[in-house]
């Protein structure tokens, strides 16, 4: 099993490329693992008919609640989404209470004790996490092991970059637990972006521009249609053909390709450009 994380900024464009991404790769029969590490819980909506799947925190909750619980099972925490990808969503708190990071490293836990990361089960696991890695639950994938292949997406802004710079910082931090950077996605939102500051900003990182992904009409399109991916609704647009690339590329990054990232202070971030 590989696992996949895909980071970067909030509202950068993380959800759509791992549906997606989770999309293509069961398109191409691989049996697929797709967890969303975000309180806002939207992650799986468009790989599963019918919408937003309960949360790991909510099944906790009601689980929990009642007394004389029977232990939970796999299939507690896992929801069959399209393509038979086993989608689950780690929720959190309401807004303004408590910690959204603990959600996250309870459902990762449950996970281990399930046994539903062992090898054989899937071929690929795909995980989405928000972006705020200066809070350590969010960085809980990285701390408890379970992500390998870091993928963060970028945009052309300065802080998407700034993001970027941080997320390589922890990547950094828990290198020793065997993740890696594996490179940059461009979601771009200009038709005609400044490529070549982007590639100077990953050669600073000491990593890669894995896939420049162009702005789309039809994300947006699947996303109001509802309940299908943009690589099944519309699989020759130029966002489903960056997609499909992407997915392969990703999957050709080896570890020893992955030098540890060389991430920017803040003094530095903000004098380089
Ligand atoms: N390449 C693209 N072309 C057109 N629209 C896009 C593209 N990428 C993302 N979007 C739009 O940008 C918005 C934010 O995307 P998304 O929800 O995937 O971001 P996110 O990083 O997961 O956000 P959050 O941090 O809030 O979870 C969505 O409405 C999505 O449709
Ligand atoms: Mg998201």
């Amino acid at each position: 099993m590989e696992n996949i994380v895909i980071f970067g900024k909030g509202g950068i464009g993380k959800s759509t490329i791992a549906a997606n991404l989770s999309a293509t790769y069961a398109l191409q029969h691989n049996k697929v693992l797709h967890v969303g590490c975000d309180p806002k819980h939207d992650s799986t909506v468009g790989l599963v008919d019918g919408g937003l799947i309960e949360t790991f925190m909510e099944k906790h909750s009601r689980i929990f609640g009642v007394r004389d619980h029977k232990p939970l099972q796999a299939s507690d925490l896992l929801v069959k989404g399209r393509l038979n990808i086993d989608c689950a969503e780690a929720g959190g708190p309401e807004p303004g209470v408590g910690c959204a990071g603990r959600g996250i490293s309870l459902m990762l836990e449950a996970f281990q004790d399930l046994g539903i990361l062992k090898d054989g089960r899937y071929d690929i696991g795909l995980f989405d996490v928000l972006g705020d890695v200066v809070c350590g639950g969010f960085a809980a994938p990285l701390r408890q092991g379970f992500a390998e292949k870091v993928v963060i997406v970028v945009s052309e802004e300065l802080m998407a970059l700034y993001a970027a710079n941080n997320i390589a910082k922890s990547v950094r931090t828990y290198a020793s637990n065997g993740v890696y950077l594996a490179g940059l996605v461009a979601n771009l939102k200009d038709g005609k972006p400044d490529r070549k500051r982007l590639q100077r900003f990953a050669a600073i990182l000491g990593t890669r521009i894995l896939a420049f992904v162009p702005r789309d009409p039809a994300v947006r399109q699947a996303e109001f249609a509802r309940g299908k991916t943009v690589v099944e609704r519309s699989p020759k647009s130029p966002f489903a053909k960056s997609i499909k690339s992407l997915a392969a590329t990703i999957r050709k990054v080896k570890r020893k390709d992955c030098p540890l990232p060389t991430p920017m202070d803040d003094r530095k971030f903000y004098g380089s450009w």
